[in-house]
């Protein structure tokens, strides 16, 4: 007897470490879903920078998150986005990828009450099925009954060198010293902190990017899938 193709896909993993370029691949490729949880961390501490929130200000910080109206939606526009990201109606998509919010974003999502709202949410997604859904808590928290859980890493150095090339490719004249530091400092934030840590779930299949190039990487978890 042939397996069923799974129907919820937990793919998780470290920044840029190709997690969403292959999630947004495989949903594609299966008609389903594809939802990004990062943006979800992005937009509260977009929300929270905007408003001049200080971000170290955790029950603010959480209030934010547990009353804003955060929306994913598929894109709208063919200006390089992976979807749509609305808070309060108001589309954000290009600002929750600033600089600023790469910086601050890991100590937003750190705190247990802005976890609680936004992962919530994402559960409730999640459980509809036909989805694969990307993050770094979704085969150990958010969907621990996934069918299938997949854990992209690849070395700080090589996912620093993508940031680079992303943001040059957007434009930007950034500075790769500053990506790799960011890179390892928001590594540490997120593997170390107390609740829903950075790790691979027990039964999450390991791939390293460093050795496997996208189309590789996405050969082999569509073996997966059949
Ligand atoms: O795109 P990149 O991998 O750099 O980051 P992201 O997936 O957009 O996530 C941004 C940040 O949100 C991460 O560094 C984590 O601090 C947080 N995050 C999280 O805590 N849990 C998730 N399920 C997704 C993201």
């Amino acid at each position: 007897m042939t397996k069923p193709t799974p129907s919820i896909i937990a793919i998780d993993g470290p920044a840029a470490s190709g997690k969403s370029t292959l999630g947004h691949r495989l949903a594609d490729e299966l008609g389903y879903l594809f939802f990004d949880t990062g943006v979800m961390y992005r937009a509260v501490t977009w929300l929270a920078l905007q408003r001049g929130v200080d971000v170290n200000d955790e029950a603010t910080v959480t209030r934010l998150a547990e009353t804003a109206q955060i929306d994913v939606a598929p894109s709208s526009k063919d200006d390089g986005r992976a979807c749509d990201v609305l808070a309060d109606g108001v589309d954000i998509t290009w600002e929750t990828r600033r600089h600023e919010v790469d910086a601050n974003v890991s100590v937003v999502s750190a705190y247990a009450g802005v976890r609680q709202a936004l992962s919530a949410q994402q559960r409730r997604i999640g459980l509809r099925g036909k989805v694969v859904m990307v993050g770094r808590d979704i085969g150990t928290v958010v969907l621990p009954e996934a069918d299938l859980k997949v854990y992209l890493d690849a070395s700080a150095e090589e996912r620093a060198k993508r940031r680079y090339d992303e943001v040059r490719a957007r434009g930007g004249n950034p500075d790769y010293q500053e990506i790799l530091d960011k890179v390892i400092q928001r590594d540490h934030i997120d593997s170390t902190r107390a609740v829903a840590p950075l790790r691979p779930a027990e039964d999450a299949v390991l791939l390293d990017s460093d050795k496997l190039d996208a189309d590789e990487v996405f050969e082999r978890v569509k073996n997966l899938c059949k």
